[in-house]
């Protein structure tokens, strides 16, 4: 267990900024039975028989998943992301998504992944599982990766004799900064990436569960195959159900020199990891994109307002408890995501196991260093705060009780802002998933 975990479990009446769960008050028992009534009832109607269906639910399952279709379908309706079921492989969340993806790109010692810097720790921990040279692209003054020094890096990487093969980003309200990456910074990257001749690896969890019209995913803007597209049910269905997917229509050569498409070769990796994708799983994610015409952006309507509304209790709070005057001398600041579960602060001293316990202890408060979100390992005077699992009461309460720690904390140190020193020793990348 990380001490993230460790803290949580000592003091359990604080207040928790840390996980980055879906709020449970969304999820009702019996639903899954309905969910996976509806997807048995659809395939009675297509004509298959009650031995098949059986078997489908009882039986090992094809690698690549059984669902392909009904995903191909949502992601056209929902995100115009047009592509053939047989692009799509079925995978237990995002994070067998990834690992197949690197472990079918990043073959030898001389590709290299690229990532931002920060960025989420999932990806970390699978790079690190596989062995794989991650470099980080730190980001800007407004926390986006500018194409110009994400070039950099890339020309310093090839200068080095290696080869940056993908670049792994989350481009609508991102874990962990919440920042979103604009329209022009979309293209500019998908141009980078041809002309570099690099894969992007896009993650957008957040998207369908965030407020507003949502910019066009990298994918559906990919006109050349350029866009590997990972894809999580854990924010719009439930992550219980540990259900993604990955997008890959790239046109690859398999062992034996026939043309096939980088999804098949995912699929034989994942025979050797997970076999394949549960199908209880498989079924109850199905029946409620049937429920729904295919479109998750209809069922998590409510949900987005809902997390858009918890975003703007904590920045409204820390307004409030923090007016500008007061927050310039505390030194502390904060960017103002309109999307996604997460804000994160700068704070005027080092974030470090003892100031979260101090903050848990003393103030009531738990967070999440953002330390845990850098390629390189070392201390950042930065704080992730999660609003989704909260009510607006709690995020009220924790944020006053928040507030409080920085100030007591800021007046026991001198000197300002430090964002981006990075030091101090190595933690680990803690678990991925939840956080
Ligand atoms: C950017 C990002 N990708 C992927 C995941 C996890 O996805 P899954 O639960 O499908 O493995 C998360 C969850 O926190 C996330 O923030």
């Amino acid at each position: 267990m990380n001490f993230l975990n460790e803290v949580t479990t000592r003091f359990p009446k604080a207040v928790s900024f840390a996980p980055g769960r879906p709020y449970e008050e969304f999820f009702e028992t019996t639903d899954i039975f309905d969910h996976l009534h509806r997807y048995l009832d659809h395939l009675a109607e297509e004509g298959v028989s009650p031995a098949g269906i059986r078997n489908l639910l009882y039986q090992y399952g094809p690698t690549a998943g059984f669902i392909r279709e009904l995903i191909a379908a949502s992601l056209r309706d929902d995100e115009n992301i047009d592509v053939s079921p047989e692009s799509i492989v079925v995978t237990v969340g995002c994070q067998e998504a990834m690992l197949l993806s690197l472990r079918a790109l990043i073959s030898g010692p001389a590709d290299v992944l690229l990532v931002c810097s920060p960025c989420y720790v999932g990806i970390l921990g699978a790079a690190r599982l596989l062995d794989i040279t991650v470099v980080g692209v730190d980001e800007d003054e407004q926390g986006r990766v500018s194409p110009a020094r994400l070039e950099e890096a890339i020309l310093t990487e090839k200068a080095r004799g290696r080869r940056p093969t993908a670049l792994y980003v989350v481009p609508d309200h991102s874990n962990p900064t919440g920042n979103t990456m604009s329209l022009e910074a979309r293209q500019l990257l998908l141009d980078l990436a041809a002309r570099h001749d690099f894969l992007v690896l896009e993650d957008s969890p957040y998207r369908l569960v965030s407020p507003g019209v949502q910019l066009p995913t990298l994918k559906a803007l990919d006109r050349a195959r350029r866009v590997v597209h990972l894809g999580s049910y854990s924010k719009t269905a439930f992550p219980g159900a540990r259900l993604g997917f990955v997008v890959a229509d790239q046109p690859v050569r398999d062992d034996a020199g026939r043309p096939s498409l980088l999804a098949d070769e995912l699929a034989k990796i994942k025979s050797m990891v997970t076999v394949n994708t549960p199908s209880l799983s498989q079924a109850v994610v199905a029946g409620m994109l049937l429920e729904v015409g295919g479109r998750m952006s209809t069922v998590n309507a409510g949900a987005a307002v809902h997390y858009g509304n918890a975003l703007r209790t904590a920045l409204d709070c820390l307004e409030r408890h923090l007016p500008p005057e007061r927050r310039d001398s505390v030194g502390v600041r904060w960017n103002e995501p309109d999307g996604g579960f997460f804000l994160t602060l700068q704070v005027p001293f080092d974030v470090d196991e003892a100031s979260l316990t101090r903050s848990a202890e003393e103030f009531g408060v738990i967070w999440t260093p953002m330390s845990y979100f850098y390629p390189k390992p070392g201390n950042v005077r930065a704080i992730r705060l999660s609003v989704s699992y909260l009510s607006s009461e709690d995020i009220e309460k924790g944020i006053s009780r928040l507030t409080r720690f920085i100030e007591s904390q800021a007046s026991t140190i001198t000197g300002g802002f430090d964002d981006q020193s990075v030091r101090g020793r190595d933690r680990g990348v803690p678990r991925a998933g939840e956080l």
